[in-house]
């Protein structure tokens, strides 16, 4: 099979610089969705029929074959732009829209059942409304043609089988009956939809239904993709569901879908996974987290609201609540990272903690190391960034800045409330500190001179 995926269309409704096709569903470009329903339907070849917007098309579909619409006239006028790429092609061809991103696999492969020996086959469908959708005209129960709303009679109008727009078709048939549409004497336009009368002559159409009108739903503006966004968000939660994963609130979840999660995790309510996020299994993902290209390992904990970007957590660490992991940030299995704690570019090693309030950026962690709260790592001054290196089983105070570069030592302590600037041998104490002076009485001294 070879799918043919219009998406000339302007897509003016959007009032975006952004071609409608490229906008995501979850994480992911409608128009990608429909080629994956195609290949997963078996399609060798996607061409993919653009307008003079489709540069950036192109840039995103390195794997699909272009043509190129030039003027919008009709879906029959847009297949046609894509028949140098099928020419003395034998496999059968299977014409769908880029613009409806709910579109299943499986439903394309009935379609193909469907057709059989026969020259074409449509999908039907039966919205609430049909106005709007061009109508499927049967008698004896066997499709003879579909007629446009514009170009209806109020007896058609009221047909309530309306056509979805996917057609799959013979090839030879298809590179015959294309040259012989002829436009609409009331639009001007070429209509893909008049191959179904031609092929009701030639030895008839097939059709499917679907049930679920959403599944063929066209994404026109904004509050069309969010309709999408919403049923395809429940789509991916439920597969993770039945693959083994606890949604807390599953309608609040949103998982993108390229996302991995393993079995017996459990995720709370407003989640966000995106991008190439991995989860392990046995994992807890509290909620209001949001993981961008993040991954986790098995067992390991996230405490709500943490947020963390382009970074790995070990096996059985934990993170947060109110943690943020930037981009390069590893922390080792069973390391725990705190309440308003940030690192960059941060390597935290097996068991280490930093429990509370620090920065930690462009720092390499030792195993078992403990940074007390409130440590500064001072990377940046002012032209470029330097290293921390904190050694294995090092202690850092409380409210301990590291100017870096610099590095402390393996085991060594470092006092609490010290600017270390430089480097802390191995096993020492490192204190930097001005010396306590305590004045007796003279709180009792004060409050009396000033009438306290
Ligand atoms: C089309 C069908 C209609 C069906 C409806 C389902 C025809 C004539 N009508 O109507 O029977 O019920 O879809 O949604 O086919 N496109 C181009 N170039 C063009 C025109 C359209 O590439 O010149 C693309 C669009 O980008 C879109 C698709 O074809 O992806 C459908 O076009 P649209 O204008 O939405 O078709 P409808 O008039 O809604
Ligand atoms: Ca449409």
């Amino acid at each position: 099979m070879i799918a043919v995926v219009l998406a000339a269309g302007l897509g003016t409704r959007m009032k975006s610089a952004t071609p409608k096709v490229l906008h995501r569903v979850c994480g992911k470009p409608m128009l990608r969705w429909v080629v994956d329903a195609a290949r997963g339907a078996g399609a060798k070849r996607v061409i993919v029929v653009v307008s003079t917007q489709g540069e950036a098309v192109r840039a995103a579909f390195p794997d699909c074959e272009i043509a190129l619409q030039k003027r919008q006239r009709g879906t029959g006028d847009a297949l046609r732009a894509a028949a140098p790429l099928l020419r003395g092609g034998q496999a059968p061809v299977l014409v769908l829209y880029g613009d409806t991103p709910l579109l299943r696999a499986e439903t394309l492969r009935r379609l193909a059942r469907a057709r059989g020996r026969h020259p074409l086959a449509i999908v039907t469908f039966r919205p609430p409304v049909a106005s709007g959708y061009g109508r499927v005209v049967r008698e004896d129960g066997r499709v003879v043609r579909i007629v446009e709303e514009k170009d209806a009679t109020s007896a058609e109008r009221r047909i309530e089988e309306a056509n979805a727009g996917m057609v799959v078709a013979n090839a030879a048939f298809l590179a015959r009956a294309l040259g012989r549409l002829r436009p609409s004497k009331r639009t001007g336009e070429l209509y893909l939809t008049d191959l179904v009368a031609m092929a009701s002559h030639a030895g008839g159409a097939a059709s499917v239904e679907v049930d679920d009108p959403l599944q063929v739903l066209g994404v026109n503006h904004r509050a069309d993709l969010a309709v999408a966004a919403g049923a395809m968000r429940g789509r991916i939660v439920e597969a993770h569901m039945r693959a083994g994963v606890t949604f807390e609130a599953p309608a609040r979840a949103a998982v993108g879908a390229a996302v991995r999660i393993g079995a017996d995790t459990t995720i709370g309510a407003g989640v966000e996974l995106r991008g190439a996020t991995v989860v392990g299994a046995g994992c807890r993902i509290d909620a209001g987290c949001i993981l961008t290209d993040a991954r986790v390992d098995d067992g390991a904990t996230i405490l709500p609201y943490s947020v963390i970007t382009e970074s790995v957590v070990g096996a059985g660490a934990r993170i947060g609540p109110f943690a943020h992991l930037r981009p390069g940030s590893e922390i080792g299995a069973g390391a725990h990272v705190g309440n308003f704690v940030e690192t960059k570019k941060t390597r935290l090693g097996e068991g280490a903690k930093a429990n509370h309030l620090a920065y930690l950026g462009d720092t390499e962690v030792g195993a078992r190391a403990n940074i007390g709260a409130g440590t500064i790592t001072c990377n940046y001054d002012g032209f470029a960034k330097h290293r921390t290196v904190i050694e294995e089983g090092a202690f850092i105070g409380s409210n301990t800045e590291l100017v870096a570069p610099v590095r402390v030592g393996a085991g060594a302590y470092v006092g609490a409330g010290s600017t270390i600037t430089r480097d802390v041998p191995p096993g020492a104490l490192a204190l930097t500190r001005a010396p306590l002076r305590t004045i007796d009485g003279y709180a009792a001294r004060l409050r009396k001179q000033r009438g306290g």
